[in-house]
């Protein structure tokens, strides 16, 4: 029997983390990953679409070069050889992480782990005993219970990334943040785009001013939006069928590709065996990231959070020092969720809406990107920062940006709304000139009514 102090299964965002800090805190700690580790985020999301939104975006812009001054000779894309590139950097992170584990001390175990009791679990024919085990086993990509979704060349996300050639049209069925993303990727590489999304917008529960900016973006860019649309059937020859407003419409592509949600990968992790008690599938925890079996800690996708790598990340940190005895709580208050389309989409905190739901008397300031310096010296004149403010303490409950670069600079809206600055502290932050930040500084001045860069 293979003994440890502390078991991590999963070697995803969460559970390499997990598994690292644990062996950090001087813990005995196995790590048990099935496939890759680094999981989802590094080997079939985060870090592939990046890398191939990288090169469409490079594309993309080649093809504004005159505006800028610049004369091209013919120019052309080799998908294959982007999807090289993007392999390249997987596995260039891949091997990071292998000797991170490593070099932290954390014993790295390749197999599938099935929990066989509450403190054991076996990979393959070894059995293992751990004094506190953390589950980080991560999500899979969702199917749709409709006639034709499992014919060759309806893709999920994994199968769009295992991609040699670039699809010449696609259908995407879901417009959330899976589904944006790959339509600017497939878009900004000159092929027809269509979204078929069930409900009334894109990029639902994200504030309005956010989804219909975006609306406006990927049509404007040639991509074919249907909302409100419910879909039937997938037809051989990838014609997807859908109702809309009381019609039969129809969208044809290459490619459909399933973008309709993630679940949780329990099934085969033995939970009930162990005692584990689930919840829809995702394993119930509460704030210290207890199961209902107190020395079995969960973290990431599974726990039915948000499905974000930084969230599966912070939460593996919290279930490590919690497994080596302390309590520590999750707070899920300032949470950024970044979208990687072109412009991007950074927000964090609450929407407008959900503060008036929440109690607080709002007050919100706004400031349009085409009204940046810098935004207009690099091209990218399209978006908005936009602040949602508590109008009794001043202090800043949510940010929601459209705008080049906004991934990069939302974590100042992150750090405002953890350390509950008020619009007045960010308003008189002195930002660097020209950076699309200043949008964010003259947001919180449009809160006071004193932006003076908008009439
Ligand atoms: P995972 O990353 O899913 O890792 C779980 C690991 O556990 C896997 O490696 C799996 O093989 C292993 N495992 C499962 N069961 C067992 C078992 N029984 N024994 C051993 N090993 C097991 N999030 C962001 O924050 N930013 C992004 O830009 C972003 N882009 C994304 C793009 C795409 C296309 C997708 C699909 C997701 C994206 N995400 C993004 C979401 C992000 O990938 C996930 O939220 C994150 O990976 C969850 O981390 P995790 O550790 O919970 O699980
Ligand atoms: P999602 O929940 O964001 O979007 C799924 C969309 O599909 C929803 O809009 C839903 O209404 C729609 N849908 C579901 N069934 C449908 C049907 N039958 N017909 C039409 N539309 C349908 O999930 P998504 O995009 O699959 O992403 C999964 C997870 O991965 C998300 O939770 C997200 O957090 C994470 N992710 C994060 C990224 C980032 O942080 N940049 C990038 C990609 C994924």
């Amino acid at each position: 029997m293979n003994q440890y102090e502390v078991a991590v299964i999963g070697g995803g965002p969460g559970g390499y983390i997990a598994a690292i800090r644990s062996a950090q805190l001087g813990k005995k700690t196995v790590l048990v990953e099935k496939r890759d580790v680094g999981g989802t985020c590094l080997n079939r999301g985060c870090i592939p679409t990046k890398a191939l939104l990288h090169s469409a975006e490079v594309y993309h812009e080649l093809s504004g070069a005159k505006s800028l001054g610049i004369t091209l000779g013919e120019y052309s894309f080799q998908y294959k050889k982007m999807a090289k590139r993007k392999d390249k950097v997987v596995k260039q992170l891949r091997s990071g992480v292998e000797n991170l584990v490593a070099g932290h001390g954390a014993q790295l175990v390749r197999g599938e782990a099935v929990l066989t009791g509450p403190h054991t679990f076996r990979v393959g024919e070894e059995e293992f005993e751990a004094e506190r085990i953390i589950l980080a086993s991560g999500s899979y990509p969702a199917s749709i219970p409709i006639p034709g979704a499992d014919q060759p060349g309806v893709l999920n996300s994994d199968g769009v990334l295992a991609l040699e050639e670039c699809p010449e049209s696609v259908v995407i069925i879901g417009g959330g943040v899976i589904g944006v993303e790959f339509a600017t990727l497939f878009r900004d590489l000159g092929k027809p785009v269509t979204i078929v999304e069930m409900l009334p917008t894109i990029l639902y529960g994200n504030d309005p001013d956010v989804c219909t900016t975006m609306t406006g973006v990927l049509t404007d860019k040639g991509v074919t939006i249907h909302t409100g649309a419910k879909v039937l059937e997938i037809r051989d020859g990838l014609t997807c069928v859908f109702e809309k407003d009381g019609q039969t419409l129809e969208a044809r592509g290459q490619v459909v590709i399933l973008a309709t949600g993630r679940k949780p990968e329990t099934a085969s992790l033995g939970l009930e065996t162990a005692g584990v008690e689930t919840e829809r599938g995702f394993v119930a925890v509460d704030d210290e990231l207890r199961t209902n079996v107190p020395h079995i800690y969960a973290i990431g996708d599974i726990t039915g959070k948000q499905q974000l790598a930084h969230v599966a990340t912070a939460q593996g940190v919290v279930a490590a020092h919690n497994a080596a005895g302390e309590h520590r709580k999750m707070d899920y208050s300032a949470v950024p969720g970044c979208i990687y389309t072109t412009p991007e989409i950074a927000c964090v905190g609450l929407t407008e809406e959900k503060a008036k739901e929440a109690g607080y008397t709002v007050k919100t300031g706004r400031f349009n990107i085409s009204g940046n310096g810098r935004a207009l010296a690099i091209s990218c004149p399209d978006g908005f920062a936009k602040i949602v403010a508590d109008e009794v303490t001043d202090r800043v409950l949510g940010c929601h940006v459209v705008a080049p670069h906004a991934t990069e600079f939302i974590s100042e809206a992150v750090l405002a709304i953890r350390q509950g600055l008020t619009v007045e502290q960010l308003g008189e932050t002195i930002h660097a000139h020209p950076t699309v930040s200043e949008a964010l500084m003259e947001a919180a001045h449009d809160v006071e009514g004193l932006c003076c860069h908008k009439l």
